[in-house]
C-alpha cells in the first residue's frame, strides 16, 4: 500500500491531472479496487494531497444471450436458415424456445409471413437486424434510444455503471508520505509536541475488531435464572462443591435401603482409590442403622442387617438430595447447639452422576435443581403450593401431581407441566414430604417437617433453547458457535 501510494505521488508529479482512475490502475498495473483504496488515503478526506471527484459511465454491455445471438445469429435467423421453402404448418411448429423467438421476432422483423396456415420465407436472403445491431454495442457504438429498448427487451443487452475518480493535485501535495500519530500521549502532552503533531484522522466507519470473548452456556444461563428465582422466594443456597460422597450420604440417610436397586453399580458410580469413607458421627452412623434395621420414629424399620461397608462406600452422588441430607443434619445440629429451631429454606443447583446408558434423553452426569423447606406445620399442601409457585415464575403455569414412591419421602408426587409448545404434559421434577425415620435420626424436633422437590437443569434448558438432543446442550459434540450465539435465557413469567 506505501509503495503504491508513492507510485501515484510520483505519477500525479508528472500529470497533474487525470481524467479516470480506470486509466491510472493500468498505468500502474493494479487493479481499480487497489487504486481507489490508495487514492482515498490520499484524498480530501485525510492528508489532501490528492483532489478527487467522483463520476461514472454507463455503456451498455452485452448479455449471454446477446454474445449468443452474435457468434450464431438471432433465434429469427436460426429459424429462417433452417426453414424448408414451402414453409411448416403453424401447428407443426417445435415449441422450444428459440423456435418460438425465432416466429415472433421473424414476423415483426419482416423474415417471414403466414400463408395457408404455414409459416414462409418472404425472401431468399435476410440482412439478421438485431444481430448487426448487437455488433454495434459489442463495438462501443452509439445506439438510438428505441434501438436500446428493443435489445433490452429482448434481454441481450444491459446497463454497467462504472465509478471512478477524477484526480488532480491537493491543497497539501507532497512527494514523501508524512509519518502521522495515531495516538495522543503522555509524552506529548508533557512536551508540548501534541500542538505541532499531525495526527491520522480517525475512521468512524471501519469495522471493530471482532471481541473474543467467554460466553455463558446455555444451562448456565437457565442456572443463573432459577437461581434468581429461589433466591427471590427466600431460599438460601446449599454448598455442593463436592461430587463424591459416601454412599452413607447419599442413600442410607435418605432411608435407602442397602438392597435398593437404585444402589447397584448399573446406575451408581463407585469411587476406587479411596474406595471408602470415614464415619462422620458415630452416634448418628448408629441412629442410621438403628433405623433401618429395627425403625423408630413411627416406623418397623426395613429389618435387615444393615452394614458399615455398604455406607462407607465412596460414589459419584446420585442426586443432589445427598447435600440437602448434609444440611438438615447440620440444621439439627445448630438446633440442639443453640437450643432452638430456625425454619430454613435452601436450594441446590449442580451437577449429579449416574451411569446411564447414552442416548437423546440421557447422559452419564446431569445437573439437579432441589429446593427444601423445614418448619414446624408443614404437609403437603404447602409442598404443592411452593412447587406451583416456582415453576409459574419459570414460565410452567399449569402444574400436575402424580403419585409416586421414593424411599425417602411420604407422600411422594412426580411432577408434571404442560408444555405449550409440545401441546402435552411432560414429567418435570419428583416431590415428597420427608419420612420421619431419615429426619428423626439426625435429631431434628419431632414436629419438624421438611417438603422438598427436585428436577433436571436440562430440560428445562432444552425446552426454552428448543434443543432436542441432550448431545447438542452437554458434552463434547455441542456446538461453539451455537454457545456463542444463543440469545440470553428469557422464561415468560
Ligand atoms: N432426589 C430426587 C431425584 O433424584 C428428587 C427429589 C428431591 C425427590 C427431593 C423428592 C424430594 O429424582
Amino acid at each position: 500500500m506505501e509503495d503504491l501510494k508513492l507510485a501515484v505521488l510520483a505519477y500525479i508529479a508528472e500529470n497533474p491531472v487525470v481524467e479516470s482512475s480506470l486509466d491510472l490502475a493500468k498505468k500502474l498495473n493494479v487493479t481499480h479496487n487497489e487504486i481507489v483504496g490508495a487514492l482515498k488515503s490520499l484524498g480530501p478526506d485525510t492528508i489532501q494531497f490528492l483532489n478527487l471527484e467522483q463520476l461514472e459511465t454507463k455503456r451498455w454491455e452485452l448479455t449471454a444471450d446477446g454474445e449468443d445471438y452474435i457468434l450464431n445469429g438471432t433465434p429469427e435467423k436460426r429459424l429462417f436458415d433452417t426453414l424448408p421453402a414451402e414453409g411448416v404448418a403453424m401447428k407443426e411448429l417445435p415449441k422450444d424456445t428459440i423456435t418460438q423467438l425465432g416466429t415472433n421476432y421473424g414476423k415483426v422483423n419482416g423474415f417471414f409471413a403466414i400463408e395457408a396456415g404455414k409459416l414462409k420465407r418472404v425472401s431468399e436472403t435476410i440482412v439478421d437486424k438485431d444481430a448487426e445491431l448487437l455488433r454495434d454495442v459489442q463495438a462501443d457504438k452509439e445506439i438510438t434510444e428505441d434501438q436500446s429498448k428493443l435489445l433490452l427487451k429482448r434481454k441481450t443487452i444491459k446497463l454497467a455503471v462504472t465509478k471512478y475518480f477524477k484526480v488532480s493535485k491537493g491543497e497539501k501535495f507532497a512527494l514523501t508520505l508524512p509519518k502521522l500519530a495515531t495516538d495522543l500521549t503522555h509524552d506529548m502532552i508533557m512536551k508540548g509536541s501534541w500542538a505541532t503533531t499531525e495526527f491520522k484522522k480517525y475512521n468512524f466507519n471501519a469495522l471493530g475488531k471482532e471481541i473474543e470473548l467467554g460466553n455463558l452456556h446455555p444451562l448456565m444461563k437457565v442456572r443463573a435464572q432459577f437461581k434468581d428465582v429461589l433466591l427471590e422466594m427466600g431460599f438460601e443456597e446449599m454448598p455442593t462443591n463436592q461430587y463424591v460422597e459416601s454412599a452413607f450420604w447419599n442413600f442410607d440417610t435418605l432411608f435407602q435401603p442397602q438392597s435398593h436397586p437404585a444402589r447397584d453399580s448399573h446406575d451408581t458410580f463407585f469411587v476406587k482409590d479411596p474406595a471408602s469413607a470415614e464415619i462422620p458421627d458415630k452416634e448418628y452412623w448408629e441412629k442410621v442403622r438403628n433405623a433401618h434395621e429395627k425403625g423408630g420414629y413411627g416406623s418397623i424399620g426395613w429389618r435387615y442387617p444393615w452394614q458399615d461397608e455398604e455406607a462407607k462406600k465412596n460414589i459419584l452422588r446420585t442426586h443432589t438430595t445427598a447435600v440437602s441430607a448434609k444440611m438438615l443434619y447440620k440444621l439439627a445440629k445448630d438446633t440442639e447447639k443453640d437450643g432452638e429451631f430456625k425454619p430454613k429454606k435452601y436450594f441446590s443447583i449442580d451437577r449429579v452422576f449416574r451411569n446411564e446408558t447414552l442416548d437423546a434423553t440421557h447422559l452419564a452426569e446431569f445437573h439437579q435443581v432441589e429446593g427444601l423447606i423445614a418448619d414446624r406445620g408443614l404437609g403437603f399442601a404447602h409442598l404443592k403450593t411452593v412447587i406451583s409457585v416456582f415453576f409459574k415464575k419459570i414460565g410452567l403455569e399449569k402444574i400436575k401431581f402424580k403419585p409416586a414412591y421414593n424411599p425417602y419421602t411420604e407422600p411422594s408426587a412426580e411432577i408434571f407441566a404442560f408444555h405449550p409448545i409440545l401441546n402435552r404434559w411432560v414429567e418435570i421434577g419428583n416431590s415428597g414430604v420427608f419420612r420421619p425415620e431419615m429426619l428423626g435420626p439426625m435429631g431434628l424436633p419431632s414436629d419438624v417437617s421438611v417438603i422438598a422437590w427436585g428436577l433436571s437443569l436440562e430440560r428445562p434448558t432444552m425446552i426454552n433453547y428448543n434443543i432436542g438432543n441432550i448431545r447438542d446442550l452437554f458434552g463434547h459434540s455441542v456446538s461453539v458457535k451455537e454457545i456463542r450465539s444463543n440469545a440470553i435465557c428469557c422464561f415468560q413469567k
